[in-house]
């Protein structure tokens, strides 16, 4: 036996966590831990609990019973803008920014909502804070022009970049390659693994297999409101549980 690693304290803790609707249970006491900078595949068949499961870390829903620990602090009764202060941000699977402005422009509203008002008080702070964002996102070139004439991959950068607007420490990606094309998925890929080495955690739901094996350091999979499979993306994919619970769909 080698030296155990000293204890690390993981960025985000879900202890016993079940959510129900009515008398129906979407999560059924699910345990994980997630480290800081790890990204973590999340997968799982249709109405598995996946969203659900984001909803209750993102503030969007409270678990019936269990805990969520972020960062060393219980969030768990947190509302969501509560933690996206602490460092939780969450893109959207349909980008919804503010179409008559410029990319610029969205960002420094993005930016004034995160609220950081000591280092962002002036105009000039607040666009090359946003100017910042945009250059580690790829969208410089089109930080002028109104996000109407955005091209879809385009805008699901500029989801992203909101996304960091915040300052998270965990971001949580719900299908945001949907309807891309496998270059595509592949440039948003690349973003996102940039950011894991910036110490950004992500979450990454995501149904094209081959953007969760060759992002994910950890892949989960859920079936029915419980995880069936837990560990490295070859592995899991390997697991008979999980290609059954595929192949059921
Ligand atoms: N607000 C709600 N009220 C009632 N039932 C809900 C609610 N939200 C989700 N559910 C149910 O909980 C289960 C899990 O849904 P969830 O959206 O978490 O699945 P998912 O894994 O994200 O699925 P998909 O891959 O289709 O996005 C489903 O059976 C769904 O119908
Ligand atoms: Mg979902």
């Amino acid at each position: 036996m080698t030296t155990p690693a000293a204890p690390r304290e993981p960025l985000l803790r879900i202890e016993a966590l079940t959510k129900n609707f009515g008398g129906f249970i979407a999560l059924d006491n699910i345990n994980v831990d997630i480290a800081k900078g790890e990204r973590f595949g999340l997968i799982g068949p249709n109405g598995s609990g996946k969203t659900t499961l984001v909803n209750c870390i993102s503030g969007a829903l409270r678990p019936n019973k269990g805990n969520v620990v972020f960062a060393g602090a219980d969030i768990t009764l947190l509302p969501p803008n509560r933690r996206s202060h602490r460092g939780i941000a969450r893109s959207f699977q349909i980008p919804r920014p503010f179409r008559s402005m410029t990319v610029l422009e969205n960002l420094m509203v993005a930016l004034d909502f995160a609220g950081n008002r000591e280092l962002l008080e002036t105009e000039a702070h607040r666009r090359d804070a946003a100017m910042s964002i945009l250059s580690r996102i790829g969208l410089t070139t089109r930080a002028t022009v109104p996000t109407a004439v955005l091209t879809q991959v385009e805008l699901r950068k500029m989801e992203l970049a909101r996304a960091l607007a915040t300052g998270p420490k965990l971001l949580i990606s719900d299908e945001a390659m949907a309807g891309l094309s496998t270059s595509e998925v592949d440039e948003v890929l690349d973003l996102l693994m940039s950011l894991g080495g910036e110490d950004i955690a992500i979450i990454m739901i995501e149904h094209i297999m081959q953007a969760v094996m060759r992002f994910s350091q950890r892949v989960m999979c859920l079936d029915a409101g419980r995880i069936i499979a837990i560990g490295a993306p070859s592995e899991v994919m390997a697991n008979a549980r999980v290609q059954e619970a595929y192949l059921g769909t």
